[in-house]
């Protein structure tokens, strides 16, 4: 009897703590964890670099790994001694889509009760910036994470694609939305409905990702643009981050006075005072996040 409440108390808690937000867990995702392997990285210490770790399933998001991922990278967004974030996978796989076995038998009513892929979206609210370092398959899923990172590197061998369509439903993390926006209409749907797979170089033609690097130098090279991000204010990262993330979701009129007014705001900042006497004295901007 008393084991029979204690793993509905178990139970319970597990639930509860799914339905908190991710910011206010306080398990340290440092190091080796079921699905995903993070640590610090770079000269300071300052990337936080999260790898993808399923691999006899090409990395499939299962709702275990990205809990995990979720778990790291507001980690990382909340730890002032990073700067900015790499996700990267391994180089066969950076994530082959959702887990098509655990989606298997979910039922539409199963799917509006539990809120099926809206964790994912947790993701897309990190204020530092992610880089998404692809190599190998990125599909489904996959290609949809890359996609909610803010800048994509991929390896020479790395493969996009939105394959939904060929399993009988389409995508369900942004696919359709944010390739139409990277990409355009004509492309967006060819890949969408086609299911057809593209290579690196062809992603970089089309402006999905921003450069293409061997495969075993595409992480030490996205750890290097990191670097170099948190070298900057990270006040003033985060706002920069904040109206290009704005182009999205607004018209060129409305963009612009958003521009203008983070700008403007920008001057209310200790870095800002810095950076610009900084250079003015020929000297290195010493950033203080004020
Ligand atoms: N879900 C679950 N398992 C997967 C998977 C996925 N998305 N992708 C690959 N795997 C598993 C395979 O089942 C296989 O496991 P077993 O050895 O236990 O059978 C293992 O990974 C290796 O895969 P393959 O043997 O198929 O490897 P391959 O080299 O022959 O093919 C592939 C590679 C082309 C990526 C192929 O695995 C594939 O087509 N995967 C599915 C891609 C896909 O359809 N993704 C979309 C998923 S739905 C989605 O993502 C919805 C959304 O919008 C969020």
């Amino acid at each position: 009897m008393a084991l029979l409440i204690q793993t509905s108390l178990c139970k319970k808690l597990l639930c509860l703590s799914k339905a908190l937000p991710v910011m206010s867990m306080k398990l340290s995702t440092e190091g080796t964890r079921e699905y995903i392997i993070s640590e610090k990285v770079g000269e300071k210490k300052n990337v936080g670099l999260v790898r993808l770790n399923r691999p006899k399933a090409l990395n499939a998001l299962c709702d275990g790994l990205i809990t995990e991922l979720t778990e790291a990278v507001s980690e990382y967004d909340a730890d002032k001694t990073v700067g900015a974030i790499v996700v990267t996978g391994s180089e066969r796989a950076f994530a082959a889509g959702a887990d098509i076995k655990e989606m298997l038998h979910q039922t539409y009513s199963e799917n509006l009760k539990v809120g099926l892929l809206e964790q994912w979206n947790n993701l897309s609210k990190c204020k530092k910036p992610v880089i998404a370092a692809v190599n190998g398959f990125a599909l489904g899923g996959g290609c949809e994470l890359a996609m909610m990172c803010d800048i994509i590197y991929a390896g020479e061998k790395a493969r996009f694609g939105q394959p939904e369509i060929s399993i009988g439903t389409i995508p369900g993390a942004g696919g359709t939305q944010r390739l139409t926006r990277s990409c355009g209409k004509s492309f967006a749907m060819e890949i969408c409905l086609s299911g057809n797979q593209i290579t690196a170089q062809e992603a970089l033609t089309r402006g999905l990702v921003s450069k293409v690097f061997p495969p075993e130098k595409l992480v030490d090279e996205a750890i290097r643009l990191a670097e170099k991000i948190s070298e900057h204010s990270p006040l003033i990262v985060a706002l920069c981050k904040e109206s290009v993330n704005y182009a999205y979701e607004t018209s060129l009129t409305q963009g612009l006075q958003f521009e203008k007014k983070l700008f403007y705001s920008t001057f209310a900042t200790d870095d800002r005072k810095e950076g610009m006497a900084a250079f003015t004295e020929k000297r290195k901007a010493n950033f203080t996040n004020n």
